[in-house]
């Protein structure tokens, strides 16, 4: 702190949406700005009782004095957008920027045929045909749009003002490495590049004001939609192993594999890591369900996190011990 970047080290949907909900309270987050490409993401929060799954607003929204924007390289939906404003009872403090591109319904009928659904197997969400647009430069932009005009900021200048400051601000990235257009498996990817640099760019933050990076990680690795997953296991025995997940957008099986520690060293390359986080420990080691402390941690589960420290050289200092905001370990926290 004051100004971390969070972003995934995988294919996505690794758990940053509860990693950031953490942090958020943790840290007392004054504003968080969301980056990433749009409502292609899928972020799973449980807080107090209740599963929240948002795509388009900052999953900080946990911690009611923190503000909550979207980036001017973020792809806005303004449905979903003024939903997840109801569903959060965040009207007050939510922002978006003038330069958010609008996803049109042309885009989401170009993203669900063709070779983007037969062959890249998108969300379908309109992202890629929305971005194309934007690179044409015929773009409608959140500016043009009356729906969203009492919400309309300049985000870059209201995050920068925090961070100058010495306010805490969190950067959350979405999708995840590798499927980046840069870093990863081109075709098989999104529609542009997610990793940390760019979520720096999507939210107007230049890379010396950056203190922290944060690369979520899952304790194994799952990937939804085309391309490939090296060692990939077959849907029933990912089932066996507890490792068999539906996608939050669009409902699809998630196919698993094992925890990939080149991919994972890799990432943390491309991002300029500073920390790990590791989510669904208690998948991979049941025993270790909703545990706190690091003391607690079963011994297979602490040489697991040893062995990943050992091989991507930057501290693990936060694991998944379940769902929920609070199951998990804070292994600085610990040591303090
Ligand atoms: P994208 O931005 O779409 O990549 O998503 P994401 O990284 O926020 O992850 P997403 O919420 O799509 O998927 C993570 C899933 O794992 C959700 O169902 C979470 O509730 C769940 N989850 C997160 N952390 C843990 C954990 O430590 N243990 C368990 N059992 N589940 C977890
Ligand atoms: P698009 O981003 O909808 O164009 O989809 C391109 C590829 O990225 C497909 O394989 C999607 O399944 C994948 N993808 C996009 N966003 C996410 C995400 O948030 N989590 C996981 N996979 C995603
Ligand atoms: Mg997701």
């Amino acid at each position: 702190m004051p100004c971390t970047v969070v972003v995934c080290g995988f294919f996505g949907d690794t758990g940053k949406g509860k990693i950031i909900s953490y942090l958020a309270v943790r840290d007392k987050l004054a504003v968080t700005a969301r980056a990433g490409v749009g409502p292609n993401a899928g972020h799973t929060v449980v807080y107090e009782g209740t599963k929240y799954k948002l795509r388009m607003l900052p999953s900080a929204f946990v911690y009611d004095k923190c503000r909550l924007l979207i980036g001017p390289g973020v792809l806005v939906n303004p449905d979903i957008f003024l939903e997840e404003i109801q569903l959060t009872k965040s009207q007050d403090r939510v922002g978006v920027d003038p330069q958010c591109a609008v996803i049109e319904e042309k885009h989401i009928a170009a993203d669900k045929k063709g070779h983007l659904a037969k062959k890249i197997k998108t969300t379908g969400t309109g992202t890629g045909p929305c971005n194309a647009e934007r690179a044409l430069r015929t773009v409608k932009l959140a500016r043009d749009t009356p729906q969203l005009e009492k919400y309309v900021t300049d985000v870059p200048l209201e995050v920068n003002t925090a961070i100058n400051r010495g306010k805490n601000v969190l950067v959350e990235g979405t999708q995840g490495t590798y499927l980046s257009l840069f870093h990863g498996n081109y075709p098989y990817c999104t529609s542009k590049d997610v990793t940390a640099s760019a979520a720096c760019s999507d939210v107007g933050v230049g890379p010396t004001k950056v203190d922290d990076v944060v690369l979520v990680f899952k304790a194994y690795t799952t990937r939804v939609g085309g391309g490939p997953l090296p060692n990939e296991l077959s849907w029933e025995e990912a089932e066996k192993r507890g490792w068999a997940e539906i996608a939050t957008v669009t409902g699809r099986k998630r196919r698993a594999a094992p925890f990939n520690y080149e991919l994972a060293k890799r990432a943390v390359m491309l991002n300029g890591a500073t920390q790990a986080a590791i989510t669904k420990i208690d998948v991979l080691f049941p025993e270790c369900k909703g545990v706190k402390s690091y003391e607690e941690l079963s011994h297979h589960a602490r040489d697991f996190i040893k062995n990943v420290e050992k091989e991507i050289r930057v501290p693990v200092t936060l694991l998944g011990t379940g769902p929920g905001t609070w199951e998990l370990v804070d292994i600085r926290k610990n040591k303090i």
